[in-house]
């Protein structure tokens, strides 16, 4: 039986995902615009809970007052009219030629104020739209070539942006965060905050660090070669995942943003256990929007479009349930002893042992027998992964 979506998983999609017409770097659009409209209420049909849009998916660059306010307004009667929210707004730096060099770390100042202002004039409209999150993906910020950009000045020129926005959001008394989105490449040859571990440096930096976290995004971790699912687990351990862009992609290439899970599975299980299950308690350890941002590929007509978004959530929702087997499952809960899985949260000094009283233990050192290691005491790490495996094909219970 397959599990079905409703509001209370917090599926949301952006506008751009289903909306992407199949246009790449080799061919134009293969389908036709979707209207903000029609999308809202088919999400709603399938379950999802919120929309999320960049300001010029809603209205195009460039729009008058008046055309940027009708599509507004469409779009706050449809939301009226299905129950969807908006949890997340993101502004588009990256599209229009002035932003061919970045917005907020572009060489060219005068480009760097427009992009504060289409920003600040974007916060507005996320406020009034009751979104909690503003997403800031810097896709532009970055270069080609090492002698084009000064590094440093340009995480100077995006801290400045960064502190603004933080001011702007805290005088206005509006109850929004940031959360940072993290790609080593493309478009740029090279992208600033490449990592989600280089953002959570750089959050440390700024003037309300408080009030900015992160957005990873599965594919871009994996385009780096990285374990997404180890870097989500210290962005919760720095409490910094403010919200999450899942899709799916297959090893170090351009970013394909398949479906969830059509692409690293052991690790989108992972995932999915520990959001689910890795809170305190075995709970929820991110009660956020589930967000997928991913693209219908270019070879699908718009049924695909709607048959690829429902598969996101359907997925999701199968994994969150064998993840639920194996966290139940006896075996699984004996494998995690004996491989001392929960020995791990055991302080290494005893309560108030002081170095001298480690110095003067002979059981730690002087007659620990470090020769039992070898051919002793395994783990067993491989039979807990075997079994993760089992259930996650749905072999086991
Ligand atoms: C990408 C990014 C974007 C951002 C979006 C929100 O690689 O294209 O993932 O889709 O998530 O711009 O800021
Ligand atoms: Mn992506
Ligand atoms: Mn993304």
């Amino acid at each position: 039986m397959a599990p079905t979506p409703t509001r209370d998983d917090k599926f949301s999609f952006g506008l751009w995902t289903i909306g992407y017409n199949g246009t790449d770097p080799f061919g134009g659009p293969t389908r036709n615009a979707l209207d903000v409209v029609h999308v809202v209420e088919k999400l709603s049909e399938l379950g999802a809970y919120g929309l999320t849009f960049h300001d010029d998916d809603l209205f195009a660059f460039g729009s008058t007052d008046a055309e940027r306010q009708k599509q507004i307004d469409r779009l706050k009667q449809v939301l009226a009219d299905t129950g969807v929210i908006i949890p997340m707004v993101t502004t588009n730096l990256f599209s229009a030629p002035v932003f061919k060099d970045g917005g907020f770390t572009s060489n060219d100042r005068q480009v760097r104020r427009f992009a504060l202002r289409k920003v600040l004039r974007n916060l507005d409209l996320a406020a009034e739209l009751g979104a909690k999150t503003f997403v800031m993906w810097g896709g532009r910020e970055g270069a080609e070539y090492d002698a084009a950009k000064d590094v440093r000045q340009a995480l100077e020129r995006y801290r400045e942006a960064v502190n603004l926005l933080g001011d702007y959001v805290t005088d206005k008394g509006y109850d929004l965060r940031f959360a940072i989105e993290p790609k080593p490449n493309e478009p740029r040859g090279d992208i600033l905050l490449p990592t989600v571990g280089h953002a959570l440096a750089f959050i440390d930096s700024l003037e309300r660090p408080e009030l900015v976290g992160l957005n990873p995004e599965v594919g871009h971790e994996q385009m780096a070669g990285l374990n997404f699912a180890a870097g989500i687990a210290q962005a919760l351990y720095h409490d910094k995942l403010f919200h999450i862009d899942l899709n799916g992609q297959r090893g170090i290439k351009y970013d394909q943003d398949l479906v969830f899970g059509h692409g690293d599975l052991h690790n989108a299980f992972a995932l999915v256990d520990l959001l689910e299950n890795g809170g305190p308690d075995g709970g929820q350890a991110y009660t956020g929007p589930r967000h997928f941002d991913y693209k219908p590929s270019r070879t699908e007509d718009e049924t695909g479009v709607w048959d690829s978004a429902a598969a996101n959530m359907r997925t999701y929702l199968l994994l969150k349930e064998r993840a639920a087997a194996f966290r139940a499952d006896p075996e699984v809960q004996a494998a995690l002893e004996a491989a001392k899985v929960f020995e791990l949260a055991q302080p290494t000094l005893g309560a108030g042992e002081s170095y001298d009283d480690l110095l003067a233990d002979r059981s730690a050192y002087e007659d620990f027998d470090t020769s039992a290691y070898l051919g002793g005491k395994g783990f067993g790490f491989v039979r807990l992964q075997q079994l993760a495996t089992e259930h996650l094909m749905g072999a086991r219970g």
